[in-house]
């Protein structure tokens, strides 16, 4: 906004009161108008995203379609108890043994249980390590382990027979493993213990440009921000003082746009308003996207995330954000609130799972693990694919609905991109 020479702010509102005086309406209503923000030019017809969406290379390329996505209903309806005649008698503890650590069921079931000779151990579930003692029938432990929901609807075990991850004869083989479980387990390192480890403090300093990669990226991305596109103009042709026009802007992303009916975040604008404004086909989840949004983030950072929902649109976006959050998805069979919910501030095997609060201001990130920029919608897409369901294309209006919604948890917090983590 330009700032307007004193006499001339005095006349208008002089103006405006003595149009108000004869006309209060139709006064206001002009007035209103005139102190509008003009809306951002965008373009809103085509996909923001890799059109059709194709899953990054290096990921995991198995195709889950027969299990629900956080879209699609695909998932098998829950079942009934299955038959188990007498005790198990044929069950191989020696193979069942085996399985139980096998990791590529899904992570087996030390992800969330101790039990003797784990390694990394994590604790959603109950240690079972004497569960051998306990007095469990073999029928209700082959149950169990099929399919939880039978006794607990909201289980957070995935149903391990049901779901195709366990036949029902090696199940049989890891009731009888189970049932020769009689002794607390010993740990040879304390960190395999879930409830001795040490939450992992941080090895870097992610405020550091010379550890944290990402500022590198805000670099590239100030430079993007001047280079004119193919309509001649650059951002910085129309915003030529961008560190205080955008100061508040990360802060109150996403936003509800009406123009798309549709919650869009920092990353889905850059993509649509380029287009609109400089010419530029700037993808989420390309170099240049990632570099530009944390350019742009970082304008904001330190301000408070003040994501609200005023309007009855709003409300029903951030509304079927929450929802989402409690959709079990995958193989696996999980929702985010299971995992962010639920068992926060617990194990799921050596990973720490953080409550849903503080997760989204310091996004895009550089992940050492993956060398890689990651933006939130990477991040829940792999949060998806690592519980074997199908991901979405990062624009993709649910996960835009999980952002707005988790966001306005974190109102209040800072905005602190670009971060860095494992
Ligand atoms: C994602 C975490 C998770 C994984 C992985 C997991 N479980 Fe569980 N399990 C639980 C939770 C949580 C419970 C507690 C009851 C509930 O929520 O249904 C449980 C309960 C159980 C019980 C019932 C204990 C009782 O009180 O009688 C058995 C048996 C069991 N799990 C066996 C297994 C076996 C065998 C595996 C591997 C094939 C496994 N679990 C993998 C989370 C998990
Ligand atoms: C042709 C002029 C024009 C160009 C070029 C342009 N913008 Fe904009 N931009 C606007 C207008 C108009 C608005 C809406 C009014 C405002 O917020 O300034 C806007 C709004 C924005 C906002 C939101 C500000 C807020 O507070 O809500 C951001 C962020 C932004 N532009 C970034 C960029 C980036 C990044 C580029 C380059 C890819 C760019 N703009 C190119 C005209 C332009
Ligand atoms: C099987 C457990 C699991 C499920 C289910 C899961 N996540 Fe995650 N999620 C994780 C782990 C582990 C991390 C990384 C550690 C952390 O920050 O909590 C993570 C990180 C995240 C982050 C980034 C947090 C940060 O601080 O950087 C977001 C956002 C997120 N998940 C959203 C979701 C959403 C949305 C869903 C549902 C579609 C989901 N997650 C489902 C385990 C899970």
């Amino acid at each position: 906004m330009t700032r307007k020479h004193p006499t001339a702010l005095w006349g208008g509102i002089v103006l405006a009161a003595t149009i108000a005086a004869f006309a209060p309406a139709t006064g206001l209503a002009a007035e209103k108008k005139a102190m509008a923000p003009k809306a951002a030019p965008l373009e809103t017809e085509k996909s923001a995203a890799l059109d059709p969406w194709k899953r990054y290379a290096n990921w995991p390329q198995a195709d889950w379609n027969k299990f629900n996505t956080i879209r699609n209903n695909s998932s098998p309806s829950v079942g009934r108890y299955q038959r188990v005649y007498g005790p198990i008698e044929d069950g191989n503890a020696e193979k069942g043994k085996k399985l139980v650590a096998d990791r590529t069921r899904g992570g087996g079931c030390f992800a969330c249980h101790v039990m003797p000779g784990v390694t990394l151990a994590g604790n959603v579930g109950p240690d079972l390590s004497t569960v051998g003692t306990w007095g469990r029938t073999d029928w209700y432990l082959f149950n169990y382990i099929y399919d939880p929901r039978v006794f607990n609807p909201g289980s957070m075990m995935p149903p391990w027979g049901a779901h195709g991850l366990y036949t029902p004869d090696e199940i049989r083989d890891i009731v009888a493993y189970l049932k020769t479980l009689k002794a607390p387990t010993a740990f040879k390192d304390l960190g395999d213990d879930p409830n001795k480890r040490v939450k992992g403090a941080s090895a870097y300093d992610p405020d550091d440009p010379f550890q944290n990669p990402a500022w590198g990226e805000g670099e590239r991305g100030e430079k993007l921000f001047q280079k004119p596109g193919p309509t001649g103009k650059s951002c910085a042709s129309c915003h030529a003082n961008p560190k205080k026009a955008f100061k508040t802007w990360a802060a109150r992303m996403p936003y509800y746009e009406p123009r798309m009916k549709k919650v869009i975040n920092s990353e889905e604008f850059i993509t649509r308003h380029a287009r609109a404004a400089t010419g530029d086909e700037y993808l989420m989840e390309s170099n240049e996207n990632n570099a530009l949004s944390i350019y742009l983030r970082v304008l904001g950072r330190d301000q408070p995330i003040q994501v609200k929902f005023r309007t009855a649109e709003e409300k029903a976006h951030a509304n079927r954000g929450k929802e989402l959050m409690g959709r079990k998805i995958g193989q696996l069979n999980f929702a985010c609130n299971d995992c962010h919910g639920l068992a926060a501030d617990k194990w799921i095997r050596g990973q720490y799972l953080g409550p849903s609060k503080d997760q989204v201001g310091h996004h895009p990130y550089y992940r050492t693990s993956q060398g890689a920029i990651w933006t939130i919608r990477k991040r829940m897409e792999w949060c998806g694919v690592a519980i074997r369901a199908n991901e979405l294309p990062p624009d993709a209006p649910e996960y835009a609905d999980l952002e707005y919604y988790l966001t306005s948890l974190s109102n209040g917090k800072k905005v602190n991109t670009p971060s860095m983590g494992h």
